[in-house]
């Protein structure tokens, strides 16, 4: 079955995101959130995004019409029964996102995948919330997501064929080029990147070596696009230790201990470039 539009649930960084690309590549979207005004705003947000790549000759002016007029405000999944995919983009919590699941499943046909965003939970265990587990998948796409070729695709233990099928054809929609991995913490991209960008924290923190070298060795010797250190302010420190916490709690493994550096530094509230400071500052 062909997919002509899909349900993107939360309309927060992500599923603005996710929402924005779909409508791009033609793909009607439906975008919801727990309270229509976050959507209305939202929407004014991409709204004000595709102004300035008008001007900055990055975009037509009618091909920022088609994505706005491409993107449908909804104000509850129960509005939305027409999609043919859903993506869930909502908090990082287990027990909302269980929650949400399960009142997702009662109203959608079987056929239609019900894929989340998100970056450190179990793709299994959200699942479990839902009668029809088969079709419940991960989808996980990265920031900015129209910049961002990459989709991870997560199987859960009981994730279907015909739902990995599926995915990868919505991936080919929205012209991103998808890897599979099994459900496992940190999937493929946070389970190498994070432990390396804690490992770079904890070369500083060890006075082996400073921020400028640490970065500058990463870009000129490994050819990485960006240093680690300004890589964690970008990410947010926040997030980058939450994921270490996550990956040593899961994985049961000490390798993974965030660096006592990170720690400080998040409780200090210097998060990177989202608040003007982390291992730089930003104006
Ligand atoms: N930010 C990233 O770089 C990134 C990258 C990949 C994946 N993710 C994952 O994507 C998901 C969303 O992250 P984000 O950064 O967009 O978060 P965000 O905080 O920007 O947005 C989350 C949105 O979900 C809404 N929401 C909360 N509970 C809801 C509910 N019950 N029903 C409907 N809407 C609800 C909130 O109002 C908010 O608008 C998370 O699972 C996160 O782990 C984030």
């Amino acid at each position: 079955m062909e997919i002509k539009s899909i349900l993107v649930i939360g309309a927060g960084t992500m599923g603005s995101g996710i929402a924005r690309c779909a409508a791009e590549h033609m793909v009607g979207v439906y975008l919801t959130d727990s309270d229509i005004s976050i959507v209305h705003n939202a929407i004014l947000k991409i709204k004000e995004r595709l102004k300035k790549e008008i001007e900055k000759g990055e975009i037509s002016e009618e091909k920022a019409g088609q994505i706005l007029s491409t993107i449908t405000p909804c104000s509850c999944p129960e509005d939305c029964q027409s999609a043919d995919f859903v993506i869930e983009a909502i908090i990082e919590d287990i027990e909302t996102k269980k929650n949400l699941f399960a009142r997702i499943d009662k109203i959608f046909p079987s056929q239609v995948v019900l894929a989340t965003n998100t970056s450190s939970l179990s793709i299994t265990e959200i699942a479990k919330s839902t009668r029809n587990q088969e079709r419940v998948i991960g989808m996980h796409f990265f920031n900015p997501v129209n910049k961002m070729k990459l989709v991870e695709i997560v199987t859960g233990e009981k994730t279907s064929q015909k739902s990995i099928e599926k995915t990868k054809q919505l991936a080919e929609l929205l012209d991103k080029t998808a890897v599979f991995v099994k459900d496992s913490p940190g999937f493929i991209v946070n389970r190498l990147l994070i432990p390396m960008i804690n490992e770079a924290i904890c070369l500083l923190y060890g006075n082996v070596a400073d921020r400028d070298s640490i970065d500058t060795a990463m870009k000129l010797g490994a050819g990485h696009p960006m240093g680690p250190l300004a890589l964690a302010d970008l990410i947010g420190l926040d997030i980058c230790l939450h994921i270490m916490e996550n990956l040593e709690k899961s994985l049961n493994d000490p390798k993974y201990q965030p660096c006592p550096l990170l720690r400080q530094m998040v409780s200090q509230h210097k998060l990177g470039r989202k608040i003007g400071e982390g291992f730089y500052l930003y104006k």
